[in-house]
């Protein structure tokens, strides 16, 4: 648990673009785990469902689900089950990302048992005021991520730092134990050292990375600053 959490952290959600489904998604967390050993910096990926077994299997970095439901086994068809993930071997998991957003019950329930299960919890969150609502839960971690800046290529840590800054302050104030991570519009060493001076632990991103014409040279210039 303790190496899956090491901070700083740079978490890659791969989403659904094509350059990081089936093939590509094995190549491009094979490219996060020679960065990783080559400059020691602890990088996640969070590949679809379908990827996960395998890269889990091909790789030696924490892999996470982009989503997993409430649900308990049985009768959910179509549904991720938390159970399946870790047999699956999965570190942890997103948890109301702005694509996959969840009620606040929900979100609680996937918190609890995520800990109960030793994976690691990230909830995602919009603003200040949800990453204050979240914080109460005890997740791991709280990505706050303003969802306009999502795929603009506009930094959050550059545009909006005010809501990095203030859900930093939040999260500190109710529980100093959950760890605080920025994403939205992040791809370059000057973005992440913002996120970094600005009291965060680490990035949530995707779009810079995966599309860029050398996603392992996009990684090396992206923790080059730390
Ligand atoms: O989960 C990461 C995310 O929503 C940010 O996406 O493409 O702006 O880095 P992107």
């Amino acid at each position: 648990m303790k190496s899956i959490t090491k901070t700083p952290i740079v978490i890659l959600n791969f989403k659904t673009y094509l350059e990081s489904s089936g093939e590509n998604a094995l190549r491009l967390a094979q490219a996060c785990e020679n960065v990783a050993k080559e400059t020691g910096i602890n990088i996640a990926v969070a590949p679809q469902h379908m990827d996960l077994y395998r890269i889990a299997q091909e790789v030696d970095i924490p892999v996470f689900a982009q989503h997993l439901d409430p649900i308990t086994p049985g009768g959910h068809t179509g549904s991720a089950l938390l159970e399946c993930a870790l047999d699956a071997g999965v570190a942890g998991t997103l948890i109301n990302h702005s694509e996959k957003r969840m009620i606040l019950a929900d979100i609680d329930e996937m918190v609890q048992r995520t800990a109960q299960n030793d994976l690691v919890s990230v909830v995602c969150t919009n603003n200040i005021n949800t990453s204050t609502a979240v914080t109460s839960l005890g997740p791991d971690f709280v990505a706050v991520e303003p969802p306009e800046l999502i795929g603009s290529g506009i930094p959050v840590s550059q545009a909006e730092p005010e809501v990095v800054e203030g859900t930093v302050a939040a999260v500190q104030k109710i529980n100093p134990g959950v760890k605080v991570l920025c994403g939205a519009g992040i791809s370059t060493g000057d973005d992440m050292k913002a996120a970094l001076d600005l009291g965060s632990v680490g990035v949530l991103l995707a779009s810079g990375i995966i599309l860029a014409e050398n996603p392992e040279k996009a990684l090396l210039d992206l923790v080059s600053k730390i």
